[in-house]
C-alpha cells in the first residue's frame, strides 16, 4: 500500500531545524510534513548538548514553543578558560550583556515535538526516506518506507532537508559527497556521570595533554570531555584512568565524582555543503554544514538557517515571488562561514595537535593570553560564544 500526502512544505528531519521550521511555518498558515526516520522516544531519549545562545533562546521563547528555557534552562553568565596553570574568566555578562542557557537540546526537542501535537500536526516517526526526486520541478516529492513496511509519497512546492549530517536532501541538491571539508587529528572522549556540578560554569582547559571540557546536563548529571584519538577504543581506558585525565586539565578544582553511565568519542568534522539549494530542493542546519563541537555552535547555527528560509518561504506563498528563496543560500552562507570560523577557532586554540612543535603549543599560549587578558578579546570571543544577533529578524 502506498500512503501519499499533499502539503506545502514537506520537511525531512525533526530534529531542531526542522521542527522550529514546521512550527514557524505553521504560525504563518503554511502547512508543513515534517517526517523522521526516528522513533519519538528515541529523539526525545538522547541526551544531546545544551548551550542556547541567546538569540536562539528568544526565538524559543517568543515564538511560544517554550518558556522552560528561562524557568528550567540554567542561565550562565559566562565561562572559565584553564591553561599555563592559571584560571581566567569570561564575564559574558559584564561584557556583551548577555547570557547562554544551559538546556540540553532533547529539551529543547521535546517542547518542540509538543508544540507540534498541540497544534494537532504531529511529525510522521519511523518514516525513513528513500530519496528526494524532481527537485526542479513545481512538486518535488520525498519517497520512503514507514515502520509498517508501507511506502509513502510526499508532494510538496518546496522540500527542506534538515536531515542531518547523513543527508537524504543533500543528494540531489549538493550531490552525496563534495562541498567543503576539515578532518581535524583529534576527537573528544566524553562521559556522562551522575553527580552535582563541579563548577558553576563550564570550564574549557588547555594543558599539556590537550583539551578538558567540564560541563553540565543538570543538577545531577554533568558531561565531561577530554581530547583523545579520534580512532580511540570507548572501553580502552579504566574509570580511573578517565578522572586522572580530566582532574589534570582543571586548576584549582576537585572534580566531583560519580558513576559514570555513559562513554563515547566524537569526531569532528569542519564541513559546508557545495550547495544549498536546487529547485524547489533547500538544505538547512547539519544537511548543509557540520562544526566542530568546541563553542556549541551546532544548533544554534541551524536556527539561523531555519529563520533564512522561513521569511523566503512565507514571502514566496504569499506572493509567488522566489526573490528569497533565491537569496537563501548567500544570507544562510553568511552566518554559516562565520560560525565555521568561531568552532574552528575555538577548537585550535584549545586543543593540541598530535605533531604540534614546542613553538606551536607556545604560540597558543601566547594566543589564550591575547584573548583573555585584553578586553576586546574577551569581548569578541563573549560576543561569538553568545551568539551574534540572527540576520532575518522578521520571523514572526
Ligand atoms: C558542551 C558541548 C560543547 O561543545 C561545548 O562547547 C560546551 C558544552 C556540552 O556537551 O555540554
Amino acid at each position: 500500500m502506498n500512503t501519499t500526502i499533499r502539503t506545502q512544505v514537506g520537511i525531512l528531519g525533526a530534529g531542531p531545524a526542522g521542527l522550529l521550521l514546521a512550527h514557524l511555518l505553521q504560525k504563518a498558515g503554511i502547512d508543513s510534513v515534517v517526517i523522521d526516520s526516528r522513533s519519538r522516544a528515541d529523539i526525545e531519549g538522547t541526551v544531546r548538548a545544551g548551550i542556547v545562545e541567546s538569540p536562539a533562546a528568544a526565538v524559543l521563547a517568543k515564538s511560544g514553543v517554550s518558556d522552560r528555557i528561562y524557568t528550567d534552562g540554567m542561565k550562565h553568565d559566562g565561562v572559565e578558560f584553564h591553561f599555563d596553570g592559571g584560571r581566567h574568566r569570561i564575564d559574558f555578562n559584564a561584557l556583551i550583556g548577555k547570557s547562554v542557557y544551559l538546556y540540553p537540546q532533547h529539551e529543547v526537542l521535546r517542547d518542540l515535538i509538543a508544540a507540534r501535537i498541540r497544534d494537532g500536526v504531529p511529525p510522521l516517526f519511523e518514516h525513513k526516506a528513500d530519496a528526494v526526486l524532481d527537485a526542479e520541478s513545481s512538486c518535488p516529492r520525498i519517497v520512503g518506507t514507514d515502520a509498517a513496511g508501507q511506502t509513502f509519497d510526499i508532494t510538496a512546492d518546496i522540500v527542506v532537508g534538515a536531515d542531518g549530517s547523513g543527508s537524504i536532501a543533500r543528494i540531489p541538491v549538493s550531490g552525496s559527497r563534495g562541498g567543503y571539508f576539515r578532518e581535524y587529528p583529534f576527537g573528544w572522549y566524553g562521559i556522562l556521570v551522575e553527580a552535582p556540578p563541579s563548577a558553576p560554569e563550564l570550564i574549557y582547559s588547555r594543558g599539556d595533554d590537550g583539551f578538558v571540557l567540564i560541563s553540565t546536563r543538570d543538577k545531577k548529571v554533568q558531561r565531561m570531555y577530554f581530547q583523545c584519538d579520534p580512532s580511540m577504543d570507548v572501553n580502552s581506558v579504566s574509570d580511573d584512568q578517565i578522572w586522572d585525565r580530566l582532574q589534570a586539565g582543571v586548576a584549582g578544582i576537585e572534580l566531583k565524582r560519580g558513576p559514570i553511565f555513559k562513554k563515547d568519542v566524537l569526531r569532528f568534522r569542519s564541513f559546508v555543503a557545495g550547495e544549498l539549494r536546487k529547485g524547489r530542493v533547500f538544505l538547512i542546519g547539519d544537511a548543509a554544514h557540520t562544526v566542530p563541537p568546541t563553542g556549541a555552535k551546532g544548533m544554534n547555527l541551524a536556527f539561523s538557517d531555519v529563520l533564512w528560509i522561513n521569511q523566503a518561504l512565507r514571502s514566496f506563498f504569499a506572493s509567488g515571488s522566489e526573490r528569497l528563496l533565491d537569496a537563501y543560500p548567500h544570507n544562510a552562507l553568511d552566518r554559516i562561514w562565520r560560525a565555521q570560523n568561531y568552532s574552528y577557532w575555538m577548537t585550535s586554540m584549545l586543543h593540541v595537535a598530535p605533531d604540534a612543535s614546542e613553538f606551536d603549543k607556545k604560540r597558543s599560549l601566547g594566543e589564550l593570553y591575547s584573548v583573555t587578558t585584553s578586553r576586546y578579546g574577551q569581548q569578541y570571543l563573549a560576543e561569538g560564544y553568545v551568539g551574534w544577533e540572527y540576520g532575518a529578524d522578521d520571523w514572526m
